[in-house]
């Protein structure tokens, strides 16, 4: 490998930064335009190479490999385009006319306004072995799922930076929702790591705002030791 290529990859590493990118959810009827054919074809790109990252056992077969997406790896991305995030907002807005108080609070949330501004939102899932383990979130097994699934995570989120694409990993609020599962067809044996949202910078945004520890980590000596015997 040459110094080069080891330059890229460290430049697309370190100038990767969460950045939320907010839009009018009122205006999103009028302001949404589908991906172009260059940007769906930047997004497939993306999709396959973060594919490429580590895992250490197969999702189980049983429970999470019956349906289309039969891979033995231990994440899944639900996958929605501007139109379908619209549709999206369309359903938080007719739940929260329902004046239930979690939709009345998911609409006053940040996330409708980050849905409008997307260009993509990508349901990020890891699939937890079935539960014959009594706390079945933290066996060995599911840490190493959820790791796997959180590298393919960074790969894609490397993927757009490298693309000029913005990215925010956000915990999802409303969208982890299992009234939310179902209305994308997400089957709730599956878990959200993440709802990752991922936009080309040429895209218009209202407000953009960073994540708030991005200054907070310190510097390597901080996270590294070097271990002498
Ligand atoms: C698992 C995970 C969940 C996150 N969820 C949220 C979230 O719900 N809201 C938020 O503002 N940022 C969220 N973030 C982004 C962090 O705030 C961000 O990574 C941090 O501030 C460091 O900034 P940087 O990504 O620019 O380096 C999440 C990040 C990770 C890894």
């Amino acid at each position: 490998m040459n110094q080069h290529t080891v330059d890229a990859v460290a430049r697309v590493i370190s100038n990767r930064r969460t950045t939320k990118r907010l839009c009018d959810p009122g205006a999103r009827h009028e302001h949404t335009l589908p991906l172009n054919p260059d940007e769906r074809a930047v997004l497939k790109r993306m999709l396959e190479v973060a594919g490429q990252a580590p895992f250490h056992k197969p999702a189980d077969a049983d429970t999470h490999r019956q349906e289309s997406l039969a891979s033995p790896v231990p994440w899944r991305f639900h996958v929605l385009e501007p139109e379908a995030c619209v549709a999206l907002l369309d359903w938080l807005e007719q739940q929260a006319a329902t004046d239930t108080p979690p939709w009345v609070r998911a609409w006053a949330s940040k996330v409708p306004a980050l849905l409008a501004a997307a260009g993509v939102l990508v349901m990020a899932t890891w699939l937890p072995n079935p539960s014959d383990n009594p706390d079945p979130e933290f066996s060995h097994a599911n840490i190493e799922h959820v790791a796997a699934a959180g590298a393919a995570v960074q790969n894609l989120m490397l993927m757009a930076e490298a693309s000029d694409w913005d990215s925010y990993w956000s915990s999802g609020g409303v969208l982890r929702e299992p009234d939310t599962f179902e209305r994308l067809g997400i089957s709730t044996r599956e878990q959200l790591l993440g709802a990752i949202l991922l936009t080309p910078r040429t895209r218009p945004a209202d407000k953009i705002m960073p994540g708030g520890l991005f200054d907070k980590r310190g510097t390597m000596s901080d996270w590294t030791r070097r271990v002498a015997l």
